[in-house]
């Protein structure tokens, strides 16, 4: 029976489409974003989306007989009976589109390795699948021929996601991460698509597991599937994707400018923090074989049991002391958090918690206990504000030490007696909920409570990384891709799920190079530090029990490639910064895939290998073994190759020479690089000079400066430079000033000569 559109009626932005059984409401926020709400009962509280993100906007609803017409200048939406909702761009070319038949479900084919262990557990698996769970809904979505979906976060394998299928519920799988996983440590429901050449977006803010089809099973229509909550989801528009990518990070946030050191290169093991002099000799090395190398990251290892906000004294010293003294060789220590409290009485952190309550509860009332690393642990419940402001506090004891930032582990939450069963009690804030619904927001409001406490405690911006996200936890933390093996699969798939990340909202992310699991070998190392020169967070990381994968184990001539590309890594830091600064403004990531930057060629839309960093770098790795030449596809316009400046023009292949030391690099012709120093690691005094290296002779370039620490930028604490080539001739102006560090020197590099300029009076005076 159709279910008629009956009438509307408005509540300022607000649209209420009165429909024979239930209303459906359209909110418009802005002219590119819309939101699709309808009430199931639950509570419509948003961890993705903080503040209210509404502008006054105009817009025009219209009734036209068979449907409702509603436009902004930019989207036109149609409401027809059976709540089908058609959404156009403003010239009218159809973006998302309601599908008008039903689906023909294949057999679920997701997890069946998880869904086995699962059942073997004692889990009721089609509640899991959701299948016949009474508060199941689906959105269904008509699928053009030439229709191509990015985004989803950390999703595994390839760029599109056209023909795939994945899961969103949180999950720690210790298998080699392959295309056919469904879901990994993340849940991010935003999905980018290009509808015959139209981009649009579409995020989906329920917290419940859910499943998105893009085009797996059918090739008329693409779903999304949720097994509870309401149904609310955000139309997203923009004239590009990157548009779209910028409405979708004014909706869920940005990540903010990162402390600089952060940028620099990052070394950990699971195993070193086991003892002092461990740690010690790993700095040691770094410094001995001239690594330049910022921070030292303690896993599990450092703490005493395993008891989180603690830290071991038979392998220790006074911690404050170790660091200080690493600091003073200029190393920045991370330490790892897990949620996982562990059941002792005799330990204070336990014991408060069970006092104020603050742990999940089993149905019947008593604390919820699984294991993990401590043994019997309990879980804070991080849906509460309590209990976040209580785990900032604890983390004062980690600032008052010392460490620089934190890492939060295994905040699925991992348990290894089976997963948390779904009707464990949690909140959402002070309404008692379950486990069901708080699951895929768990890491997240870990790390907005990590966040929180670095922020106050510190004064500092917060490095937080977090295993397990959101939507909108780039707000407050970086992450990394969990356990990815040291397989050549995985260097492969470091570039579409970085850059996935990366249009996601997640710009600061990385994986373990190296490869965590499995034992590496020197030319996978090789080429992942290769390959990873632009990856935002650029650790290497690796299990216990694996083959060690520091860069001087392997000898030569790994170690001295590898010192190459740390070194060139810090060249390019002041670029990278940059980027960031950029990225806070328009939530466009640093790392990006082709299709970001050349969406209308369909060349890049499933470009796996090659990968650019903000408009002006373009990088093809070497991602399969033995390979010593690749193909390289240039996309529109004149490049330079790196590193011996001949000059090719685009939308071309050319085959590259890439020799094991060799990472293909192109400089996008008329581009500017501001170029670091060579430095065992980012110092906390501001820079006296700064060098720019001119590629071509034609090219505009604005350069930012603050402090890289604290917040004082936000008040204004920066510095803005614009360096202008013309005919020659080299300007260059302080086009905002408001911090008191200006550069004494720049010097500006173009092919045949140097141009130096002094600070004078305020101006930039040629020598
Ligand atoms: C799991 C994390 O993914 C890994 O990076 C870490 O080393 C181990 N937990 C131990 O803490």
């Amino acid at each position: 029976m159709t279910n008629k559109l009956i009438n509307f009626t408005k509540d300022g932005q607000k649209i209420i489409l009165n429909y024979q059984d239930q209303p459906l409401e359209l909110t418009i926020l802005t002219p590119e974003i819309i939101r699709v709400f309808q009430d199931r009962g639950n509570a419509s509280n948003s961890y993705a989306i903080e503040g209210d993100k509404k502008i006054k906007t105009d817009f025009d609803i219209e009734d036209k007989g068979d449907h409702t017409e509603i436009t902004t200048e930019k989207l036109i939406v149609k409401a027809y009976d059976d709540k089908k909702i058609d959404v156009y761009d403003e010239k009218g070319d159809p973006l998302i589109m309601d599908y008008r038949g039903t689906r023909t479900p294949i057999d679920r084919q997701m997890d069946k390795e998880h869904l086995k262990l699962a059942e073997s557990e004692g889990h009721d698996v089609k509640k899991l699948l959701g299948m016949h769970d009474e508060n199941y809904y689906e959105i269904i979505k008509t699928l053009a021929s030439d229709e191509q979906f990015y985004g989803l976060g950390d999703k595994t394998g390839f760029l599109n996601k056209r023909h795939y299928a994945y899961d969103n519920w949180n999950t720690d799988n210790p298998d080699p991460q392959v295309e056919s996983f469904t879901r990994l440590y993340k849940s991010i429901p935003i999905l980018l698509g290009i509808k015959n050449g139209h981009p649009y977006g579409i995020f989906f803010d329920n917290t419940y597991r859910n499943h998105i089809d893009l085009g797996k099973e059918s090739n008329n229509y693409y779903y999304y599937s949720a097994v509870d909550g309401n149904v609310d989801y955000y139309i997203i528009g923009g004239d590009s994707l990157k548009e779209v990518i910028t409405n979708y990070t004014y909706l869920t946030g940005r990540v903010p400018m990162p402390q600089k050191w952060a940028l620099g290169y990052q070394q950990s093991r699971w195993g070193y923090s086991v003892s002092q002099k461990q740690v010690e000799k790993i700095a040691e090395n770094l410094r001995k074989y001239d690594l330049p190398c910022d921070v030292l990251h303690l896993d599990i290892d450092y703490m005493d049991g395993y008891r989180v906000f603690t830290w071991r004294k038979d392998t220790y010293e006074a911690p404050e002391d170790f660091i200080k003294k690493m600091r003073k060789l200029g190393f920045r220590i991370i330490t790892i958090i897990d949620p996982g409290v562990k059941k002792d009485d005799g330990y204070k952190i336990y014991q408060e918690g069970l006092e104020k309550g603050y742990f999940v509860k089993a149905p019947d009332g008593t604390v919820y206990v699984n294991e993990v690393w401590p043994g019997d642990a309990v879980f804070p419940d991080f849906g509460r504000k309590q209990v976040r402001e209580w785990w900032a506090k604890n983390c004062k004891y980690l600032v008052d030490l010392g460490v620089s930032g934190i890492w939060d582990d295994m905040n699925e939450p991992a348990s290894f007696r089976g997963e948390v069963p779904e009707d464990v009690v949690f909140h959402n804030e002070d309404e008692k909920t379950t486990h069901r619904k708080m699951h895929n927001v768990y890491g997240h409001n870990m790390a907005k409570a990590t966040y929180e406490g670095l922020k106050k405690y510190s004064g500092k911006r917060p490095f937080v990384i977090t295993r397990a996200a959101y939507a909108g936890t780039q707000k407050f933390s970086t992450v990394w891709t969990g356990d990815n093996q040291s397989l050549w699969a995985h260097v492969q798939m470091m570039i579409p799920q970085l850059c996935n990340l990366g249009m996601s909202g997640f710009g600061f992310a990385g994986t373990d190079i190296g490869g965590f699991g499995a034992d590496t070998t020197p030319e996978l190392l090789t080429r992942w530090i290769e390959g990873a020169l632009f990856s935002p967070l650029y650790r290497n990381h690796a299990d216990r029990g694996t083959r060690s994968q520091e860069p001087w184990v392997f000898g030569e001539p790994t170690l001295s490639i590898y010192r190459k590309y740390l070194k060139l890594r810090y060249r390019f830091v002041p670029y990278l910064y940059d980027e960031f600064y950029r990225e806070s403004k328009t939530g466009l990531p640093i790392m990006r895939p082709l299709v970001l930057n050349y969406e209308n060629d369909p060349h890049v839309y499933n470009m796996n290998d090659e990968y650019m960093v903000g408009e002006d770098i373009l990088t093809a790795p070497v991602v399969q073994e033995g390979q010593t030449e690749r193909a390289v596809y240039l996309p529109e316009g004149e490049w330079i190759d790196f590193w011996n400046g001949v000059e090719y023009s685009g939308k071309n292949t050319i085959l590259a020479d890439a020799p094991i030391d060799k990472l293909p690099l192109f400089i996008r012709k008329n581009a500017i690089l501001p170029w670091g120093k060579e430095v065992s690691h980012i110092s906390d005094e501001p820079d006296k000079t700064m060098t720019f290296r001119v590629f071509g002779d034609k090219v505009k370039y604005t350069h930012y400066q603050d402090n890289g620490l604290d917040f004082n930028y936000q008040n204004g604490e920066y510095n803005l430079y614009d360096v202008e080539v013309a005919d020659g001739h080299v300007k260059i102006k302080l086009a905002y000033q408001g911090y008191a560090h200006e550069y004494q020197q720049i010097i500006v590099k173009l092919a045949d000569r140097e141009v130096v300029f002094d600070y004078c009076d305020g101006e930039y005076v040629e020598k």
